[in-house]
Parts: C-alpha cells; structure tokens; sequence
C-alpha cells in the first residue's frame, strides 16, 4: 500500500470512549456498543501495524469504570474472554504480541488466566505490539511505584520512576488518541504522556474506521515536537 505519511510515530495510545453514546443513539444497550467497540479495535490494530507502527496501547477498562453498573462489567469481560481465546491467534499469526498494563488481579479469575496465556503465548519475535490497559489507572500505577521506591529505601531518578511503572518496557507515546468528544485523558498514562502529541475527535469509537485513524496519524506527522528546545 501506498505510504504517504512521512512521519509515523512510534507509540499510539488510544482512550476508545463513545461505545454507550454510540449504542445509546441505536436504541441499543451499551454492551452493543462495547461490542462494536472491539471490532473497531481490531480493524485499527490491523491498520497501525500495516503503517509501521510498533506499539498500540488501547484503553479497554479504567480503575474508575469497574464501578460501572455489574451487567456492563460482564459485557466487557465477555468480550475480554472472547478477546484473549479467538483474536489473539489471528493476532499472533499475523506476527504480533498481546501485552497488559493495569491490575488485572480485580478481573474475573478465568478472565485473569486468560490473559495470563494470551501474553505468554504471544510471538517472542513480535515486531508489533498491542497493549490493553484493563484495570488501569496512572495513579494507582504511580502509587503502585512509589511504594516499590520506599521499599528499596533510596532515593529516586526519574529514570527509576519509568522502571516500576506498567509500561517500563514500552517507550513513551508518542501521540495519545481520543475518541468520543471529551477533552481530558481521564487517568490515562499521566507519567508517560508528558511530551505526548494528543488527538481529539468526535468520532465515537466505534465509528473510528481506518481512515479516521490515518486522519490522527497523518495530524500528528505535521506536528513541530520541540521537548522544550527552540
Ligand atoms: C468507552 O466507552 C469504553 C469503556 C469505558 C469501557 P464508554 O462506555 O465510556 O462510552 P460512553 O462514553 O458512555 O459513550
Ligand atoms: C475513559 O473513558 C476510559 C476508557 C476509554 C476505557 P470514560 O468514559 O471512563 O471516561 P470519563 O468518565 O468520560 O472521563
Ligand atoms: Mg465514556
């Protein structure tokens, strides 16, 4: 395929919001929308990696949404569980891996297994990453952190800090995505997005096709990063 984009970032991160509006507007329940929710995810993955990106991070389920009501929280582990037994295999053929950040600990135990297999299964070559943030919160990431710095009783580099987070083997975003309208990163990646471009649209996720995501990739190849420099 034709690649005219010049500068593809490295590290996408995106916050998939916009699934219940989008099932709302249907007159359906939010576990429709949650549902075409993960078909979007997977088109986009597909299409990321086949721009040259290395690592998608996705926002499946916030530490604040597992106060949502019990019947969306089954919903949403019902598609993890289809997720992590039959879309992962078409993943790993196409040559990529599956990884996790958040406190999966809080998730059903067949659910947690699962997960478990799905990143211990993936290629050990994989070229290509998708990390689904599930049960994850920045604070209690950085919380998480803090408490393994006082139990090593020295001081901390900055550098120390990124090592004991979730994602101490993936680099930074470089461009964080949101779908859905809202303007906030609701305790999204707070630590890592510091020099992160971020992507706003109206889209509601589930309509967040390929060419939508070519539109945030192709936004964020025209941006000027200055990290401070002049
Ligand atoms: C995002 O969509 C997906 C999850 C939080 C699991 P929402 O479920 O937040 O959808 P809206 O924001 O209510 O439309
Ligand atoms: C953020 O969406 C979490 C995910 C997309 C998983 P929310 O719908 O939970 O965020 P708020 O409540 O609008 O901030
Ligand atoms: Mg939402």
């Amino acid at each position: 395929m034709k690649q005219d984009i010049a500068n593809i970032p490295r590290h996408v991160a995106v916050i998939m919001d916009g699934n219940g509006r989008w099932a709302k507007k249907r007159l359906m329940p939010r576990t429709f929308g949650h549902n075409a929710g993960m078909n979007a995810m997977i088109a986009m993955a597909r299409k990321a990696k086949s721009m040259g990106i290395r690592y998608l991070t996705v926002y499946a389920l916030s530490t604040e949404n597992l106060s949502r009501p019990k019947e969306e929280l089954e919903g949403l582990y019902n598609l993890f569980r289809k997720y992590f037994t039959k879309n992962v295999k078409d993943l790993y053929a196409e040559g990529a891996a599956v990884r996790v950040i958040g406190d999966i600990t809080a998730l059903p135990q067949d659910v947690q297994t699962l997960i478990e297999e799905g990143v211990k299964n993936s290629p050990a070559d994989a070229q290509f990453f998708v990390i689904l943030a599930l049960n994850y919160g920045a604070r209690a990431e950085l919380t998480r952190a803090v408490n393994a710095a006082i139990s090593r009783g020295e001081r901390v580099e900055e550098g120390d800090i990124s090592s004991l987070l979730y994602t101490k083997d993936i680099p930074d975003p470089d461009l964080i995505i949101r779908t859905g309208g809202e303007l906030r990163l609701s305790n999204f990646l707070l630590w890592q997005a510091a020099y992160s471009e971020l992507y706003f649209t109206d889209v509601l996720f589930p309509d967040f096709d390929e060419k939508q995501f070519e539109k945030a990739i192709a936004s964020y190849s025209g941006r000027n990063r200055r990290f401070g420099k002049i």
